[in-house]
């Protein structure tokens, strides 16, 4: 009975295309599935768009477009990524599928019996204007440490504090502009805090060899006990408030599923889709103890997935994940990680336009992987240096080497007998197969390649000795130069077997070139013996250093908010022209005494009146300097009594936010021509 593999890799937001860190991870676990499909395992490899949450919705309304629409596009963006990088699911869903909708609810049903969901009221920052409750990055405000403006509601990223929303002082809605007010509301939770949780986890998490060792020591820290020696596992407030694009909770109307409860069901809800439209029977499959499940993520998302989604499951009467195996990020040049939020740097579309081969990115990333947690670095001289080296100066060499002799020489046609020496060296290919089958196994991709390659030097070898370009030369060394190309030309195919995971794309042109069916893992045990061969046509190109170099050039720049503060909320043209702008003169600019920050500017706005204006330019103006210019006034603005007079206006000029750091105020004065009482428009 060939094992039965369900495996999964995270499911990408459904807000953008992919960056370099989902190629990556899509890489480890396609190269995992290919091996084990070689190995005979029948594998479901399934992965799907995750839908749902606030900031799917708010892209959506920017866009213009309904949730279901704006996912729509972005899902169908995804197969020019899939397959230009030969990532082999057998199925894409999106976890807005019926098969989620259903099976959502029926896990919330089986947790609410067992008594694991309660209810809880919490306060929670409403924007008054868009109706609607604000997730933390929605909400921005003065950090409640440090003062530094325009900070996130969750945590500063100038002093990198971290707080609640409520905390953030003039807090204001990054939707509406509009200043949040507390408002209470019902939500749900699933009771994770309940002993039968905790003692299920704790078994869960520990049986040997489900997780990494370094998941496992995260996982024990979440575990301790706080201070006052409570439990660390508090509940999960699995509630968002309509509006909300999501999954409605059975039984509490205007309340939706959280993303992150539908989205690991999602999981299900793929293979379930799959089975659907392949006659297969999902309920009977997943009942079934033998089959395994596993699930490819990120190092960020390891609590969703071993403490929250293995509950769910436990609970609503479901297996569990056999295997949760977390990888590190992907940095690029040994700078920014390529987390969800930053993926910038190699992007994996322009990598391909460029022409770019795929599988040299997945051999690099292969030789680069380990089981362990760690990031990896790409390095684009680091790269170059390797695919050249390996792939085409050891590897690719082995064919171009032998395969002109055999097709000229031979007719193509193989030797059966291979002497003593290259029938000793296929043995020892032949004998790491069982080695590297166990690297690829324990997802040891680095140490697979490297035994590989450390073959590939031994044939290579090999060829050097029996230098077949001067057997060729030679009188009646016909039968040694057929015995030393035809051993190539088999320890090639073995070569191609064990890298057949990594580089599929190539394994497919040499089994054409080979005129074999499509090779398998056992197929190393076997011989060609004396069979005929296809012409050889070159099967992979160096790497271009021209080109990866392109692919780094005008990198984006990074996101800096102009001026020290991010653009405002977008308003209509009707909110502009609320404002009334007018081309001032000054007539008449002094101190104010006993302000060390404010002018005095007597104004001629061609009103036949003037105005008093008090503006706080002193630092960077004096009085005389000013007089007789012109500028623009906001000449509609509410009269402001001051301490030392009402002020009738307000003189515009420019500022950076930080002023500390970037000083200087800058008043706008107009090109040449202008009359004061113009309008500004
Ligand atoms: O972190 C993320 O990108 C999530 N969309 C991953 C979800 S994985 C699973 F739970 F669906
Ligand atoms: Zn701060």
């Amino acid at each position: 009975m060939p094992r039965q593999l369900f495996v999964t890799t995270a499911l990408p937001y459904a807000n953008a295309g992919f960056h370099i860190g989902h190629i990556m991870e899509y890489t480890q676990a396609d190269i995992w599935v290919r091996y084990q499909r070689m190995a005979g395992s029948q594998v479901h490899f399934v992965c799907a768009d995750d839908a749902h949450g606030a900031p799917i919705m708010i892209a959506a309304e920017k866009a213009g477009k309904t949730p279901q629409d704006f996912v729509a596009g972005i899902a169908a963006g995804r197969k020019q990524y899939l397959d230009g990088f030969h990532i082999s699911f057998d199925n894409w869903h999106s976890t807005d599928g019926p098969e989620n909708h259903e099976l959502s609810k029926a896990v919330y049903l089986a947790l609410r019996h067992n008594e694991l969901i309660t209810t809880k009221t919490i306060e929670q920052f409403f924007d008054p204007e868009k109706s609607m409750f604000l997730p933390d990055r929605f909400i921005k405000g003065e950090c409640p440490k440090c003062g530094a403006k325009d900070q996130y509601g969750d945590s500063c990223e100038v002093c990198g504090a971290v707080y609640a929303p409520t905390e953030l002082k003039n807090p204001y809605s990054v939707l509406s502009g509009a200043t949040p007010v507390l408002k209470s509301s019902e939500h749900y939770f699933f009771r994770l805090s309940d002993p039968r949780c905790v003692d299920f986890l704790t078994q869960w998490t520990q049986e040997p060899g489900r997780l990494q060792p370094e998941v496992l020591n995260k996982i024990r820290e979440w575990f301790e006990p706080d201070e006052q020696g409570n439990n660390r596992l508090s509940d999960w407030d699995i509630s968002r408030d309509a509006p909300y694009f999501g999954i409605e909770i059975p039984d509490a109307p205007g309340k939706y599923f959280y993303v992150w409860l539908d989205a690991p069901i999602g999981y299900l809800a793929s293979l379930k889709n799959y089975f659907g439209k392949m006659g297969k029977d999902f309920d009977a499959f997943m009942a079934d103890e033998s089959v395994e499940q596993i699930h490819f993520i990120g190092k960020d998302i390891t609590y969703f997935h071993t403490l929250f989604w293995p509950a769910m499951l436990h609970f609503s009467g479901r297996k569990t994940p056999n295997h949760v195996f977390v990888h590190g990020f992907m940095t690029v040049n040994g700078g920014e990680k390529m987390s969800k939020s930053r993926g910038t740097g190699l992007d994996p579309l322009k990598y391909l336009s460029l022409g770019l081969n795929a599988e040299w990115l997945r051999y690099y990333i292969a030789a680069k992987l380990n089981a362990k947690v760690e990031d990896i670095d790409f390095n684009p001289e680091d790269f170059a240096a390797r695919v050249n080296s390996d792939l085409v100066g050891k590897y690719i060499n082995i064919a171009s080497r032998a395969a002109g002799f055999l097709a000229k020489r031979f007719d193509g046609r193989l030797s059966a007998d291979l002497g003593v020496e290259g029938s000793a060296l296929l043995e020892t290919l032949r004998a790491h197969s069982g080695t590297i089958a166990e690297l690829y196994e324990e997802r040891e991709f680095g140490k697979a390649l490297r035994e590989v390659m450390s073959l590939a030097d031994k044939v290579n070898e090999f060829v050097d000795q029996h230098k077949p370009w001067e057997l060729a030369k030679q009188e009646g060394m016909d039968a040694a130069l057929h015995d030393v190309c035809s051993v190539c030309i088999e320890a090639f195919r073995l070569l191609t077997i064990y890298l057949k995971p990594v580089l599929p794309a190539l394994a497919s042109q040499v089994e054409a070139f080979l005129k074999v069916v499509p090779l398998q893992w056992g197929d190393a045990a076997k011989a060609l013996g004396a069979h005929q061969i296809g012409a050889y046509q070159h099967l992979m190109q160096r790497v271009d250093t021209a080109k990866v170099e392109q692919l780094f050039e005008a990198p984006p720049a990074p996101k800096v908010a102009p001026g020290g503060e991010d653009i405002a909320p977008e308003i209509k043209i009707d909110d502009f022209t609320k404002v009334d702008l007018r081309i001032a003169k000054i007539v008449k600019a002094e101190h104010v005494e006993g302000s060390d920050k404010l002018l005095r500017l007597t104004l001629d706005v061609g009103e036949g009146r003037l105005r008093n204006v008090f503006s706080g330019i002193k630092s960077a103006y004096k009085p005389e300097d000013l007089e007789g210019k012109l500028t623009v006034l906001v000449a509609n603005l509410a009269p402001r009594k001051m301490k030392f007079g009402v002020s009738e206006g307000m003189v515009l000029a420019a500022s950076h936010a930080d002023e500390k750091a970037h000083p200087g105020i800058f008043v706008l004065e107009p090109f040449a021509g202008a009359q004061p009482g113009m309008r500004v428009r």
